[in-house]
């Protein structure tokens, strides 16, 4: 085996058990944390429901099961040789998961205004929904006009805000099991660090992805045809879709 296959088989390798922590910890988060708005009981509710406004637990619900859906289709959508053997099934899912964020997002917009919760996190879950809304826009504006890597590229930072709804959780677990060790350390603190270390946790992971998995290659295609200089996104419209 040579030097070269040896790393493409290491990075496949660490890419699938990137891949397989991801759907199942997206799976886990979404199998814990929507249940509770199944119901149509706001006393199961996980977050305070705003006495006052009788819409609060409705947005809640609105918001968890389409985002519960959004973050287990997402990892699949990744996989090339679904991609490859089933284009209709990934178009499927695909518009699924794009709908899913749309009613999520806008959602999540009503239940951050009727929120209990404090105004640093409010301001974060603003962020957040407008972040995924744009990104959203972009993937699906990318592929409508047939820009394949684009679209990979904003699909990735995309499911990287999707997935901030399963690090939040795992960081506020993180945080109220360390509470007893800082006195002092109230609920809200670690609520508000969770929600946002999770977006920019997220947003540096999904760049480093996007710079070693999607530009590296290229660039590195481009070297070893020894083409003219590089146009600065020239590569990213086209159909190439480097990683596994
Ligand atoms: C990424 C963009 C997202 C934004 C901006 C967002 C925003 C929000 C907001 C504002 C709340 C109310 C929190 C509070 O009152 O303190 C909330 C709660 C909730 N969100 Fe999201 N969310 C996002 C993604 C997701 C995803 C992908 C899921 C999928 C599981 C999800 C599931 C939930 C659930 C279940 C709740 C109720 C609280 C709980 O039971 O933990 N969210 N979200």
């Amino acid at each position: 085996m040579t030097t070269t296959s040896l790393s493409r088989t290491a990075r496949r390798r660490w890419w699938w058990a990137s891949w397989g922590l991801t759907a199942v910890l997206a799976i886990g988060i979404a199998g814990y944390a929507v249940p509770p708005y199944l119901s149509g009981n706001p006393e199961a509710s996980n977050v305070p429901v705003n006495p006052d406004v009788a819409l609060h637990y409705l947005t809640l619900a609105v918001h968890a099961l389409p985002g519960g859906l959004a973050l287990i289709i997402g990892p699949f959508q990744f996989v090339s040789r679904l991609r490859a053997r089933s284009p209709r099934l990934h178009r499927l899912l695909g518009r699924i998961y794009l709908i899913s964020v749309v009613v999520a997002a806008v959602a999540s917009l009503f239940a951050a205004t009727f929120s209990l919760s404090g105004f640093s996190i409010r301001v974060a879950f603003y962020i957040l929904a407008v972040a995924w809304l744009y990104t959203a826009a972009k993937a699906y504006r990318t592929i409508r006009r047939g820009e394949v890597a684009l679209h990979r590229v904003w699909m990735i930072r995309n499911y990287a805000l999707t997935f901030a709804a399963v690090t939040l959780r795992i960081y506020l677990i993180t945080g109220l099991a360390v509470k007893s060790s800082f006195p002092g350390l109230e609920f809200e603190a670690i609520y508000d660090a969770s929600g946002w270390a999770s977006i920019l946790v997220n947003v540096l992971v999904a760049e480093y992805f996007i710079v070693q998995r999607t530009l590296a290659p290229l660039a590195r295609t481009r070297r070893s045809t020894k083409d003219s200089a590089p146009v600065p996104g020239e590569n990213l419209v086209g159909t190439a879709s480097p990683g596994v």
